[in-house]
């Protein structure tokens, strides 16, 4: 059976780790006859450069039709100065809201060999597998009105609207208690209830959402700013983290840090099941952006890529042998002693981009017999 993959490379270093996972599905098709067909569209500053529209309306039917979609990176100073409705991160947030994906899925992992490259002491990291869960389609991020508004006084307003209604609580406590299920069974909620009215409903649905149909998994509440402390403190306190759009935008990004780099950090955005057909949209993204500090250099860590490519066979394709296959090659790649440079330790040799996909598609192919 094909399978049908959208490409997205977008801008910055998207375009150089997306290549790396372009080499692995050429092994999967050629190796284990995957059957994948991709097709490639733009996204972001590209997207603009060539149509004006940080995503193309032929793009956006073709991510609407294909089985999955793949996403680099979009963004950099090029575009700085763009209408903000065209600006590159309109074109994800526009795949992100269409697509109904819902549910980002962003696990930091921090693998044995990687422990001494974060900023935390090894002990406070070593053997850390959590996930974060964040709602993707509302919140402050989609809420309206968001407008600058002039008030005509010399003054202006900006004004963003943080919303949330009880389905769009429900359905992403729902991911994270079933996901919990599958690993340490124990979700912590965060929001932001001793100031906002949307953090009130937010706690007081996830609490009703357990009480009916998961109280078999442990349930707690911070607020999130203290959870971002405890993220920093004694992160392996947390299985499960489940959080709103902007807060979870946050919390993933201190979370990256604690792997060793945001070039580590992959993700998954899911759709509801189709009622009839059981398929989820889905987008897979690494957390990090464009890196314009980077880009064109052949430096980025295609890791955050290959592991979102790892996601995808999981989720998308039910080819967990695959993702675990690609997950452990990995694995293996950064225990012998090879680094990009945002990961670069004492004693490791660095590689460059393609070196680094060259090697894990190596690993992959020999754990693969
Ligand atoms: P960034 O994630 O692009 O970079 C932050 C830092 O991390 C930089 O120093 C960068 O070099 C480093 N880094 C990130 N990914 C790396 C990798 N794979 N390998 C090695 N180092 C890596 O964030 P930023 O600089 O705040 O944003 C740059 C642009 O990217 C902005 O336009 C922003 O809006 C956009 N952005 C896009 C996405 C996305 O496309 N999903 C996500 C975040 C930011
Ligand atoms: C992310 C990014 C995006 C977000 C931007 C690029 C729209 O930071 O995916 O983490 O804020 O969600
Ligand atoms: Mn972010």
């Amino acid at each position: 059976m094909t399978k049908t993959l959208l490409l997205l490379p977008g801008d910055g270093i998207g375009p150089e780790a997306m290549a790396e996972v372009e080499k692995l599905i050429d092994v999967l098709n050629a190796e284990e006859s995957a059957g994948f067909e991709t097709d490639r569209g733009l996204v972001g500053g590209s997207a603009y450069d060539a149509h004006g529209a940080a995503i193309s309306e032929e793009d956006m039917a073709k991510a609407m039709a294909a089985d999955a979609v793949l996403f680099g990176a979009v963004g950099g100073p090029k575009w700085d100065d763009v209408p903000y409705d065209v600006r590159p991160e309109a074109g994800l947030l526009r795949l992100r809201k269409d697509m109904e994906l819902f549910a980002n899925l962003r696990p930091a992992i921090c693998y044995p060999a990687l422990a001494s490259a974060s900023s935390l002491r090894p002990e406070v990291v070593e053997g850390l597998d959590i996930l974060i869960v964040r709602e993707l389609t509302g919140g402050v991020y989609f809420g309206e009105p968001k407008e600058i508004v002039d008030l005509g006084n010399g003054q202006k307003r900006g004004i963003d609207t943080q919303v949330y209604d009880t389905f769009e609580i429900e359905r992403i406590a729902g991911v994270a208690f079933e996901l919990a299920r599958t690993r340490g069974n124990k979700v912590c909620s965060m929001e932001k209830r001793n100031v906002m009215k949307s953090g009130v409903l937010w706690n007081e649905v996830v609490t009703a959402t357990h009480k009916a149909n998961y109280s078999d998994v442990e349930l707690t509440h911070m607020l999130a700013d203290a959870g971002g402390m405890q993220l920093v403190r004694w992160p392996k306190q947390f299985d499960v983290i489940v959080t709103d759009n902007l807060f979870g935008d946050m919390l993933s990004d201190v979370a990256a840090m604690l792997t060793g780099s945001l070039g580590m950090l992959p993700s998954a955005s899911l759709g509801a099941p189709d009622p009839k057909t059981g398929k989820r949209k889905a987008l897979y993204e690494p957390v990090h952006g464009s890196a314009p500090d980077i880009a064109g250099q052949g430096a980025a860590n295609p890791i955050a890529m290959i592991a979102s490519f790892a996601m995808c066979l999981r989720y998308s394709f039910e080819m967990v042998e695959q993702a675990d296959r690609l997950e452990r090659a990995i694995a293996a790649v950064l225990d012998s002693g090879i680094r990009t440079g945002d990961i670069m330790a004492e004693g490791a040799r660095q590689v460059g981009t393609v070196e680094m996909g060259d090697a894990i598609i190596a690993q992959y192919r020999e754990l693969a017999g």
